[in-house]
């Protein structure tokens, strides 16, 4: 797939008044990280993550055709029924670089209103399955012109689009598992759009939780774009570039024979070296917070003592994902709540699970 495919050609709307289209669209978790990105959002590694099902953004996109058509792109943003003019910039920047893609986006004003399952400001970002469910209201226009439209085009379109947005949204359109990054060990993967995970996975997996542990919900200090950036003249750069490709070989096997002792090690490694990259980077700097290293090292004594499959992971953030198989939900649920949600402002946590991509509500 290239840009060039999704390029419309001859849509017709001059029927199209006015509408209106919701998605209720997931978050989702690396299991190996994204972190370090060239030209317009293309990844400097491949990526693999789970979709999740109770962190999810849902957002209405209502349109209507303007009077007289003019060269600029008007909409309103509300955010939990409020108007939200700081997300207007962003959304700004995303319609300019999607506009050759969806040519009729200066036709129309649209009212975009969002929200999401989780608390706002709980670290948990938002970019993701907010431009992955804008990007989906958009393609439910695009269908609506161009009914013809296969649901995979529709799909691929989508992540196309919300990877324009925030490179790791193109992996919030489908379920259970995606990558986005070429990588030989992947039919059809690509850098330009998320792919569902082409191959059958291990029972283990199924079900497979994601319980976030809510550290500290403050702004966080510096952007993922500022991230990104540092992994530019980074004296890891390549070898951590190198290391992502080996182990998203590895998760492809790991996912299909459901070795679990191979999981926890390949994803925490993960985790802690996405974090030692922002250490080691010019700046340098720190996202973890004490209480995200107590929940570690109580994980791994827990682990130790019962050998239970139990691992974590992180994002850019001091939240730590929980992850741990359907079969050990009991015991593990036990063991947060009566040892790890005291590490967690006010005691908050969200549980969570793998699940099966977004949906037109
Ligand atoms: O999509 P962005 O630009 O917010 O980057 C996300 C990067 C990580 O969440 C740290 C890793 C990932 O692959 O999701």
């Amino acid at each position: 797939m290239t840009d060039n495919n999704f390029i419309p050609q001859n849509l017709d709307y001059s029927n199209l008044k006015k509408g209106s289209f919701t998605f209720k669209t997931p978050s989702n978790i690396a299991l190996v990280k994204y972190w370090g990105k060239e030209k317009i959002q293309i990844p400097k590694n491949s990526s693999i993550s789970f979709t999740l099902s109770a962190c999810f953004t849902l957002t209405t996109l209502d349109f209507e055709k303007k009077l007289k058509s003019d060269d600029n792109f008007d909409f309103e943003v509300f955010f939990e029924d409020k108007n939200h003019d700081d997300f207007k910039p962003k959304i700004k920047k995303f319609f300019e670089r999607i506009d050759s893609y969806l040519p009729f986006l200066k036709d129309y004003k649209f009212t975009i209103k969002t929200r999401n399952s989780f608390p706002h400001s709980s670290g948990i970002a938002s970019s993701a399955s907010g431009m992955a469910a804008l990007s989906l209201c958009l393609m439910q226009i695009e269908k609506e012109l161009n009914p013809n439209i296969s649901d995979e085009y529709f799909n691929k379109k989508a992540s196309f689009l919300a990877r324009l947005g925030s490179g790791s949204a193109s992996r919030s359109i489908e379920g259970e598992v995606v990558v986005w990054g070429k990588h030989p060990a992947i039919d059809h993967s690509s850098d330009v759009l998320g792919v569902k995970f082409p191959y059958p996975i291990h029972q283990n997996f199924k079900n497979y939780h994601d319980t976030i542990l809510l550290v500290d919900k403050g702004e966080k200090q510096v952007s993922s774009t500022v991230g990104h950036d540092l992994m530019n003249n980074h004296p890891f750069a390549e070898q951590r570039f190198k290391q992502a490709y080996d182990n998203l070989n590895e998760m492809s096997i790991i996912l299909q024979t459901g070795n679990l002792k191979d999981f926890i090690s390949l994803v925490e490694s993960e985790a802690l070296t996405l974090h030692a990259m922002m250490m080691t980077s010019n700046p340098y700097f720190i996202l973890m917070k004490p209480n995200t290293l107590k929940i570690i090292e109580k994980i791994w004594a827990f682990r130790k003592e019962t050998n239970s499959n139990i691992c974590f992971t992180l994002d850019a953030g001091a939240n730590v994902h929980v992850l741990f198989p359907e079969k050990e939900k009991e015991q593990i649920h036990g063991f947060i709540t009566n040892k790890l949600i005291e590490h967690c402002q006010n005691k908050q946590f969200i549980c969570d699970r793998i699940g099966l991509g977004a949906k037109m509500v």
